[in-house]
């Protein structure tokens, strides 16, 4: 463990050259990426092959030497192991069966088969067997209220309208689908973490889209309880929360989640970050994924700020959100020596 970097520093150490991942590091702006894309037919095929999702996984580790490889799958693949229909249509992302009541819910399952995911745990495992030791592994979940927004909305939705509808009309249906989440995102994190993730991270990606009185109980004490969840079965592994959008609300959320490290989006500033958010915990991000497409001197000003910002903290540099189709590549390759430098 001394010599991952990655594990170091969420661990609470203060690394001279802050470990570097970006989240959606294996994806379509990677020529090799599309390729394998192209022979496994859809997307949900990829997720569900582990000879091909492992390869995905390590094909940016390969490219770019970064601390961390994420799990190459969906968040959706938790209700869709809970028996909803969820497909990936060509060009517009995520669709499901919306669940218009508590009856809808109901026929979905109680609990978490786990062994509906094998094919994931499976690619856990092959992967961390290529890694080096010096590179570390993430599995991943979305947290409950943004699975919850996809399964209610039956697609993405630019600010979570159908979910936080149901919030004020529906709650005790939301109450119920939250609690099944919750304890599914455990079961399914605590297994990746028993195949060989030393790390999971949740995404939040929509806490943006929660009002001050319902963001505690929708988010935050979800994320709570997953951490609480992961640490009691498995008490060395590292959790990262992601919640994008949650602005000043991460104070709270850093001050009491359990959680070893806090993402930062692209909307947060560092300096702030640094100096506000509870000391204990790892910071992580929060370049700007248009910056990286941009390239040049913005690229080399903003990676020089956010370094400079978080000089006196245990911290991860990361983008503050996925990084997009049209990086190019060369821009990473530039991101990864300025990093380093
Ligand atoms: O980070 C990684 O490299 C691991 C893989 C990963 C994917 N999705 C692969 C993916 C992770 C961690 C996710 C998480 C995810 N999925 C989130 C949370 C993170 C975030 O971005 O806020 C969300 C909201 C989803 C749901 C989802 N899946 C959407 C909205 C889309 C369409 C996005 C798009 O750009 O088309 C997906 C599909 C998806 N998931 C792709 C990838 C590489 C693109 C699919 C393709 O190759 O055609």
């Amino acid at each position: 463990m001394t010599n991952c970097l990655f594990l170091r520093a969420l661990s609470g150490e203060k690394t001279t050259i802050p470990p570097l991942w970006l989240m959606r590091q294996a994806g379509r702006y990677l020529p090799e990426y599309r390729e394998v894309r192209s022979k496994a037919g859809g997307f949900l095929e990829l997720c569900y092959n582990p000879a091909f999702a492992t390869e995905v996984t390590l094909q940016p580790i390969r490219r770019f030497g970064f601390d961390a490889a994420i799990l190459f799958s969906d968040i959706l693949v938790v209700p869709h192991a809970l028996g909803q229909k969820v497909w990936f249509a060509e060009g517009e992302g995520p669709k499901l069966e919306a669940l218009a009541d508590a009856g809808d819910l109901a026929k979905l399952d109680e609990e978490l088969n786990p062994e509906r995911l094998a094919p994931v745990f499976e690619t856990v495992e092959r992967v961390r067997a290529a890694l080096p030791a010096e590179t570390a592994l993430i599995g991943f979940c979305g947290a409950p209220w943004t699975v919850a927004s996809y399964m209610l909305a039956g697609k993405g939705t630019p600010d979570q309208a159908p979910a936080r509808l149901v919030a004020y009309s529906d709650p005790v249906f939301l109450d119920r689908l939250i609690e099944r989440l919750i304890e599914a995102s455990i079961v399914y994190l605590n297994r990746q973490i028993d195949a060989g993730a030393q790390v999971v991270q949740v995404f939040e990606s929509f806490a943006s889209a929660l009002p001050p009185g319902l963001i505690e109980k929708l988010s935050f004490t979800p994320l709570r309880r997953i951490v609480a969840g992961v640490k009691a079965k498995h008490p060395q592994a590292k959790v990262i929360l992601f919640a994008r959008g949650a602005g000043p609300r991460l104070e709270g959320l850093a001050q009491s989640s359990g959680a070893d490290g806090i993402g930062l989006d692209w909307g947060v500033d560092p300096r702030w970050a640094a100096a506000t958010l509870n000391p204990e915990v790892t910071l992580q991000g929060n370049l700007d994924p248009l910056a990286l497409i941009a390239g040049g001197e913005a690229l080399q000003r903003d990676v020089a700020a956010i370094r400079e910002a978080m000089s006196e903290r245990p911290f991860i540099f990361n983008l503050g959100h996925g990084i997009q189709p049209q990086t190019p590549v060369a821009h990473v390759e530039q991101l990864v020596k300025l990093v380093r430098s």
